[in-house]
């Protein structure tokens, strides 16, 4: 199928009450992971790139591996989607180079760390949906800061340091346009979120209620929805890894906030760590092996694995054939 606008699949998800998971790619086999998964659950999905992605892999081959994803599952719905995009110029490249959807992270400065003002973030926010809509294409905007990632993109910290406030969220909207809104309730990115099993007082899903009570219609994403499973954690100290023990966010509690108005799920690090713990098996168990073939098949099984739970528990499972996709000209028009 063609690549879908992001607009039109989170349309489609809050008219059937379920969440979308959007995951993140550096390469082929990540590709590959999300598209069998979607396929054997019948489920639309979001394929996302961070700024790293696109500077690892040189986002051309990026973006072909997933125009070929695109023209090899005719019956999957699929967007493209920038991930914290740090700047117009950046959310504007992706656009340039076909992405169906961008994010722009306006929660912090352009440096990817520092939390920045209200009035600069609506002001990149306006002015990226503004080129973005032109072009029929899709725009999620930030508001509140999440935690964790020192080295990539976040401001650091535990998630509760700048929460999201409802009220300069209906600001934001209003004044921004944005097709999706992040919203900051404790989350972080990475495998430490938590110390024990979260509950309201760090993991606030009381705030997307609240946002949802005042923007019924608009689009919520949850960043940081890792739920770190033991086991994934287990596996790689199993073979030589050193993970502290962590929590991240139960799925239960992801389906909490679908059930108000979450339509956008960003998972990662599950996938990170189910990728490493089927390498360093195959890297233990079979010390003589030397064919990239050998560990890097059971990495993407293993991906595909939490793919698949995650795309059943969001609820997205079963919905790939609702709908046709949307051309971005399409989306043009609607905009205007
Ligand atoms: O935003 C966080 C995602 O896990 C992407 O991480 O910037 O290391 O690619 P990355
Ligand atoms: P995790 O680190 O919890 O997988 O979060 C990913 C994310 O939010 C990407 O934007
Ligand atoms: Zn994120």
């Amino acid at each position: 199928m063609p690549l879908v606008p992001m607009r039109q699949m989170l349309d489609e998800a809050a008219r059937g009450g379920y969440g979308v998971g959007a995951f993140n790619v550096n390469n082929m086999e990540q590709i590959q992971a999300i598209m069998e998964a979607a396929t054997a659950t019948k489920s639309p999905v979001i394929v996302q790139a961070s700024r790293g992605a696109r500077k690892y892999s040189n986002d051309r081959f990026l973006y072909h591996l997933m125009l070929a994803a695109a023209e090899l599952y005719p019956d999957i719905p699929m967007a493209l989607h920038q991930d914290h995009g740090n700047s117009f110029e950046t959310c504007k490249s992706a656009i340039e180079l076909g992405f169906t959807s961008v994010m722009i992270d306006g929660s912090l400065e352009a440096d990817g760390k520092t939390p920045s003002s209200f009035e600069y973030n609506v002001e990149v926010t306006r002015r990226t949906v503004e080129y973005a809509h032109e072009r029929g294409v899709s725009v999620e905007g930030e508001i509140g800061t999440l935690g964790g990632i020192e080295d990539g993109h976040g401001a650091g910290g535990t998630g509760l340091e700048h929460l999201t406030d409802p009220d300069q969220a209906v600001e934001f909207v209003e004044k921004t346009g944005v097709d999706a809104l992040a919203v900051a309730i404790g989350t972080s990115h990475g495998a430490y979120k938590f110390s024990v099993k979260p509950t309201e007082d760090v993991l606030k899903i009381s705030l997307i209620e609240e946002v949802n009570r005042r923007l019924p219609n608009t689009h919520l994403v949850m960043h940081g929805s890792s739920s770190v499973p033991q086991e994934l954690r287990e596996i790689i100290n199993q073979y030589g890894g050193k993970l502290k023990p962590a929590w991240g966010v139960p799925v239960e509690e992801i389906q909490r906030g679908i059930a108000h108005g979450v339509r956008k799920v960003n998972v990662d690090t599950d996938n990170r760590l189910a990728i490493t713990g089927a390498i360093r098996k195959v890297f233990v168990e079979s010390p003589e092996k030397f064919d990239p073939r050998d560990y890097l098949k059971p990495a993407r099984a293993a991906m595909q694995e939490v793919v698949e739970k995650r795309m059943k528990a969001f609820g997205q499972a079963g919905h790939a054939g609702d709908y046709a996709a949307k051309s971005l000209e399409e989306m043009t028009a609607y905009y205007k």
